[in-house]
């Protein structure tokens, strides 16, 4: 059967062959086994509601032992033959082009060169799904292969409920996922609901069909790491950065260290890790002895080369020799996964990693108390090295939080951390509050020439736009104008013909713009907008995104929710907001959408009512909760369009406030 047929006809009609478990992908790690006999009856009568009767028999042994084996019935019977990858948009059977637009961004999320773990669906994060199981998948592609332009597919944590009467104006699909009552939010529960089929940890990306492959968290680390070294006023040339880990996310920033011209040591335990991103060409060299170490960095130091290190060992170790030889850290940071520091996040210093992961199993408590004792000396070291006159700063990994759970030395007299996170220092007052966020496209002609057409044209359109740009965001547009030119030759395109940058409210709306007009001209075909959860309007993430809110408002998800629903009557093809996302379930609420722009005069209209309210909608709030930046640049949207009308704060006096 050719590929339209299949896509058309959905949960097969026969039971395909069983399919064999293949050791040559990447799988997820076995989830617990965390239902009662019950509740495992339950999870296997909700698996076969997507099944013919007929076939229930002979299904229902097959997913008692995946549920047991695996803990999770992921279905791998019904995962098609076919290759799953980004096709172009005209190859998708169709009545709705935005329709095809968003089959594209699905199978690219799933596409083994993309995802994480294709076959349990899961696209990054450990635990990032797509769908829950291949029933989902095939029903929501039959879906979107039969649905018209007046109706609107409605999805629920992957499962698809069906498709519902809408408008030509109305988002083609809503996406929901991880909604709980906010009682039933801990991750227990959340194990317990996604082993029963009846929600799902959407990440970020990965559940809005919005995943690019690792260029997004390259080009966002590159702009940590650039502001990082303004703030201290430093060029980076021959400057250190030192942090740790090369996983998932954690393996950009040599990369970024690079692009940023500083010099980088990254202490990663996990050897497979490190071949990973040498092979990559993501880290230049590979050291495991300290003494060699010390030795490297001061010929770097003294040639300023631009140079990115892994170091085989651990993190500790390195702060530590740094520190006895003298050797000045310029912007010291952590990328060990602390989020989840009992099973594997954060391995203690003075074990191998195969020690590590020996004691995790056989010794769990002992683990704990060796992880909790390595903070501290973790910790000691980081605090005499900023004596010295270190800028260091939490990446966003619950280093401050589970280090001051371990009770070592990290807080200040009032309580509060003594170091910022990135996003309280660096991305919320010089990127968020001005609007500037993770802007990202993708070419649904899957042409490398129109690719390379849209980065001329939004190179072209940012060059125009800094030449008046004010002063305190012009930085900004520079940084991404040097990107844009060097994005090519980085070769950091993995899966669909995609592109990501920084821009604010106007740099997006104007690159949309100009990439709308180069459609209708038919220099291009469509193109799918959409952008990071990590941004300055939707999210609310107390910890991370909104973690520079300081008028107490960082525990609300009053934004988030806003977003969604306001990018939804304005012009989005698809919408999506999830709990969880980044730092974990019940943490954090995130959204985000993709737009399908055709050169049309209605794609115009939404760009502009869309993209404008996306990135305003949070500027409007950071104001409001008095960030100077986000009072200054919502006052300039004011003065550009007269139809925005925002409250703005009046500050007070503190002398005022003083003696109450
Ligand atoms: N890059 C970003 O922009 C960003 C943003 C927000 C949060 N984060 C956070 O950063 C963390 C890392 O994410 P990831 O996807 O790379 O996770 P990951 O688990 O894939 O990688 C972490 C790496 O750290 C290594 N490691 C652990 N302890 C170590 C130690 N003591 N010394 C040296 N190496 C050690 C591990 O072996 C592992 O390879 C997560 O907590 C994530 O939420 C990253």
């Amino acid at each position: 059967m050719n590929f339209k047929k299949e896509v058309a006809l959905g949960i097969p009609k026969e039971l395909p062959n069983k399919k064999n478990y293949d050791p040559s992908v990447n799988h997820a790690p076995i989830r617990e086994n965390v239902l009662t006999r019950e509740e495992k009856i339950l999870a296997l009568r909700n698996a076969l509601r997507y099944f013919d009767k007929k076939f229930h028999e002979e299904l229902i042994p097959e997913f008692k032992s995946e549920l047991e084996k695996f803990g999770r019935i992921y279905m791998h019977r019904f995962r098609p033959d076919y290759k799953m990858y980004a096709r172009p948009i005209e190859d998708y059977p169709h009545n709705s082009k935005e329709a095809a637009g968003i089959m594209l961004m699905i199978q690219n999320n799933l596409d083994k060169k993309v995802a994480q773990h294709p076959h349990e669906l899961i696209t990054y994060g450990g635990n990032g799904a797509v769908f829950q199981n291949w029933a989902q998948y095939l029903l929501t592609m039959k879906y979107l292969s039969e649905m018209t332009d007046e109706q609107t597919l409605v999805m629920y944590s992957g499962h698809p409920m069906g498709l519902f009467p809408s408008s030509n104006n109305a988002p083609r699909v809503v996406v929901t996922n991880g909604m709980v009552i906010p009682n039933y939010s801990k991750k227990s529960d959340l194990e317990k609901f996604n082993a029963l089929g009846v929600s799902q940890y959407g990440q970020m990306t990965a559940g809005s069909y919005m995943y690019i492959g690792p260029q997004g968290i390259v080009h966002g680390t590159t702009i940590t790491v650039l502001n990082a070294f303004r703030k201290i006023n430093k060029n980076p040339k021959g400057k250190i950065f030192l942090t740790s880990g090369l996983g998932g996310m954690s393996g950009a920033q040599p990369k970024a260290g690079n692009i940023s011209e500083c010099i980088t040591i990254c202490a990663e335990v996990n050897i497979k890790a490190i071949k990973t991103r040498h092979s990559q060409n993501w880290v230049d060299e590979v050291i495991d002895d300290t003494e060699k170490l010390v030795e490297r960095v001061r010929t770097a130091q003294k040639n300023k080369e631009i140079v990115s290190i892994a170091y085989h060992g651990n993190i500790v170790d390195v702060w530590e020799s740094f520190y006895e030889n003298n050797i000045t850290v310029d912007i010291g940071s952590d990328q060990t996964s602390l989020h989840n520091p009992w099973s594997g996040g954060y391995y203690p210093v003075g074990y191998s990693f195969e020690e590590a992961n020996k004691l995790i199993y056989e010794n769990p408590k002992k683990f704990k108390s060796e992880v909790k004792s390595s903070l501290k000396r973790h910790v000691e070291i980081v605090n005499k090295h900023v004596k010295r006159g270190t800028y260091f700063f939490d990446y966003g990994n619950a280093f401050l939080l589970e280090a001051s759970k371990a009770e070592a030395d990290i807080l200040k007299k009032d309580g509060s951390f003594k170091y910022p996170s990135y996003v309280q220092d660096i991305m919320g007052p010089m990127c968020f509050d001005y609007g500037f966020g993770p802007f990202r496209w993708v070419c649904s002609s899957c042409k490398q020439e129109d690719l390379d057409t849209t980065d001329t044209i939004a190179c072209e359109v940012l060059e125009k736009l800094a030449l008046n740009a004010p002063e305190d965001t012009k930085q900004q547009m520079m940084d991404n104008i040097q990107w844009i030119k060097a994005a090519k030759k980085n070769e950091l395109v993995v899966g669909s013909k995609a592109r990501i940058l920084y821009a604010d409210s106007n740099g997006r709306i104007e690159i949309a713009k100009a990439f709308n007009k180069a459609i209708r001209e038919g220099k291009i075909g469509p193109i799918i907008l959409g952008r990071d959860h990590h941004d300055v309007s939707g999210t609310d993430s107390p910890y991370r995104e909104t973690s520079n809110i300081y008028d107490g408002s960082q525990f609300t998800a009053d934004m988030a929710i806003q977003n969604v629903i306001g990018d939804s009557f304005r012009g989005a093809t698809w919408v999506s907001i999830h709990n969880g996302g980044g730092v974990g379930w019940g943490e954090v609420i995130n959204g985000g959408f993709g737009m399908l722009i055709d050169g049309s005069e209605r794609s115009e209209i939404n760009i502009e009512s869309m993209l404008f309210w996306d990135v305003n909608n949070g500027i409007a709030r950071r104001n409001w909760a008095r960030n100077k930046g986000a009072i200054d640049q919502i006052s300039r949207a004011m003065q550009k369009n007269p139809k925005l009308k925002v409250t703005l704060p009046n500050l007070v006096d503190d002398k005022l406030l003083e003696n109450i």
